[in-house]
């Protein structure tokens, strides 16, 4: 990475955290007049500010640190609860062991405590984990950047290795990436050198959650299962997420209901400590959690916000005209079906009638790797050592190329597309599945170009229903600044291939 676009990166952290903070002080709540019904609903649509200091128990209680200052600043695209656009992307920074001469990380046992060593120096939260949510801004924001500014000062610095490799790859199927998605250098000194990654996660759709928060477990492990039976490469695994059951939001599937995500989400991305999530704390500040009296968010008020999450009803697929139309777009998806899409985009899972997931694990190639959340660190008690009298880390590595299916049900409304909102239109989003998705792109791209144009047209068709519900959002409940323009169906408008 050059110097300058070390420099871009760092003041593309700190403007987030500026603009953010600028419009973080407008008044409460919006959308007065607007006809509602849903309590939950304007808890989605409130703008939350920071805690008065001499006020604690306020229940404005925004930050310390937080990525957006409303849930719909991220999830506004087709209306109320949809997508993100690369803005309002959550940003993951994460630490791994220093690469050798051949650029493979060294995960052996000395390599990891190292790591976990260094990296708890630079934020508290690495203590498990070997990635922490690089939030965009923060209450204290003087001392925030300053922060930032010491972690992105860095002594020697590598090339940007996992973009070199995405772009070899891209470039091989006759395409170029246009825009690194993960930024790489080494930090520390030689002998405990080590490497940090900044990632992205674009913020999905919530249309429908409520109906896949429903699907039984058994419905996915039957899809589980017959894929193993099958010769071809595809195999998906089932998430299980960290409680113990099987995960079906976020893009690793790592959280296994609604009600728990949202939970997590008032904690980490606004910053709204609650019964069921402690919220983020200041990396600088050496207490695990911010301590508080009391709860930013009640109880209630987060039922109130699930219940109105899960009331957000799926895009419907578009209304045919014409006979002619139908046919096309049936013609598009049996496409669909042939080059072996719906193989992971499964039609309908159990009461999910067109969702299009099989909500499984993927191993999607390097192309799409992300280091983050691949390491965790559990530590034994003495008791449970086999070291007799001294703790032993035990360490857990996740393969960073496994992503679960996204549901593509609304699909038309949601560009940009990936976990890293790094493709612009369905086109680029297929060519850069790999893995076990090969050889179904392959087939794309052998089709007759007027097949690929039934395929796309086809994956258009889902959600570009969409009437209304799609306001622009005034800049106060967002802080984005001027939104990008949007299509009257609430897509951004975006070129297409
Ligand atoms: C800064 C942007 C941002 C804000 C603010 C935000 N989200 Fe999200 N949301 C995301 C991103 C990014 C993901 C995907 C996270 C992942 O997969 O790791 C997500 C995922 C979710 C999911 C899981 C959806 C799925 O199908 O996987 C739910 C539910 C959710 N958010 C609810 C909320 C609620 C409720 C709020 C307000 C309390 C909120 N979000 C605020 C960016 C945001
Ligand atoms: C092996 C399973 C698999 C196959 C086969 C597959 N996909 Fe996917 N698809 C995924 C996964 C996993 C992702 C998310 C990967 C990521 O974000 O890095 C994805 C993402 C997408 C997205 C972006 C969705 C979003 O919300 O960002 C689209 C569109 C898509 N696939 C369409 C297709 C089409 C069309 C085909 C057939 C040519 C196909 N997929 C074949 C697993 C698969």
């Amino acid at each position: 990475m050059s110097i300058k676009s070390r420099g871009n990166l760092l003041r593309g952290v700190l403007f987030g955290l500026v603009l953010i903070l600028q419009t973080a002080t407008t008044e409460g709540r919006i959308f007065q007049d607007e006809e509602h019904n849903h309590p939950g609903e304007d808890l989605f649509k409130k703008v939350w500010k920071p805690n008065q200091t001499d006020k604690s128990n306020s229940e404005d209680g925004l930050g310390p640190m937080f990525n957006g200052i409303s849930c719909v600043a991220c999830h506004n695209q087709g209306g109320i609860g949809g997508s993100g656009d690369n803005i309002a992307n959550v940003q993951i920074l994460t630490v791994l062991p220093r690469q050798d001469s051949r650029r493979n990380f060294r995960l052996d046992q000395i390599a990891l405590e190292m790591l976990f060593k260094q990296a708890v120096k630079l934020h508290p939260d690495f203590e498990f984990q070997n990635s922490v949510i690089l939030h965009r801004s923060s209450v204290q924001n003087e001392a925030y950047g300053r922060w930032l500014k010491d972690i992105f000062e860095f002594k020697s610095v590598t090339k940007a290795t996992g973009f070199e490799s995405n772009r070899k790859l891209v470039e091989e199927r006759g395409r170029l990436l246009f825009e690194t998605p993960i930024h790489r250098v080494k930090k520390g000194s030689a002998k405990d050198r080590y490497t940090i990654q900044i990632s992205r996660r674009n913020t999905p759709s919530l249309f429908g959650v409520g109906i896949i928060d429903m699907i039984s477990d058994q419905d996915i492990l039957a899809l589980e299962s017959a894929q193993k039976k099958t010769d071809g490469p595809v195999k998906g695994v089932a998430s299980i997420s960290a409680d113990g059951e099987i995960g079906k939001f976020g893009w690793r599937g790592e959280q296994s209901s609604v009600a728990k995500f949202t939970a997590q989400a008032c904690a980490i991305e606004l910053g709204l400590s609650n019964v069921d999530h402690p919220q983020a704390r200041l990396p600088f500040s050496k207490s695990r959690y911010s301590i508080q009296k009391s709860h930013d968010i009640s109880k209630s008020q987060i039922k109130e916000l699930v219940e109105f999450v899960n009331s957000l009803d799926p895009k419907p697929i578009r209304r045919s005209k014409t006979h002619s139309e139908l046919q096309l777009l049936q013609k598009g998806q049996e496409q669909f079906h042939t080059i072996g899409c719906a193989n992971c985009h499964v039609q309908t899972v159990g009461i999910a009638k067109n969702v299009f997931s099989d909500f499984l694990l993927h191993d999607m190639g390097p192309e799409l790797a992300d280091a983050s959340h691949s390491i965790r660190k559990k530590t034994h008690s003495p008791a449970h050592s086999p070291v007799y009298g001294r703790s032993k880390a035990e360490f857990e590595i996740q393969n960073p190329q496994r992503w679960q299916t996204p549901p593509l049900w609304g699909a038309a409304l949601s560009a940009p597309y990936m976990h890293d909102g790094r493709a612009d239109s369905f086109h680029d989003a297929i060519l850069v599945h790999g893995g076990e998705a090969v050889s179904s792109v392959d087939k794309y791209q052998r089709l007759t170009p007027f097949d690929r144009k039934l395929v796309l047209e086809f994956l258009q068709s889902l959600g570009d229903d969409s009437t209304g519900g799609n306001e622009e959002l005034p800049p106060e409940t967002h802080g984005w600044g001027t939104p990008p323009p949007r299509s009257r169906q609430g897509r951004l408008v975006r070129k297409q291939p």
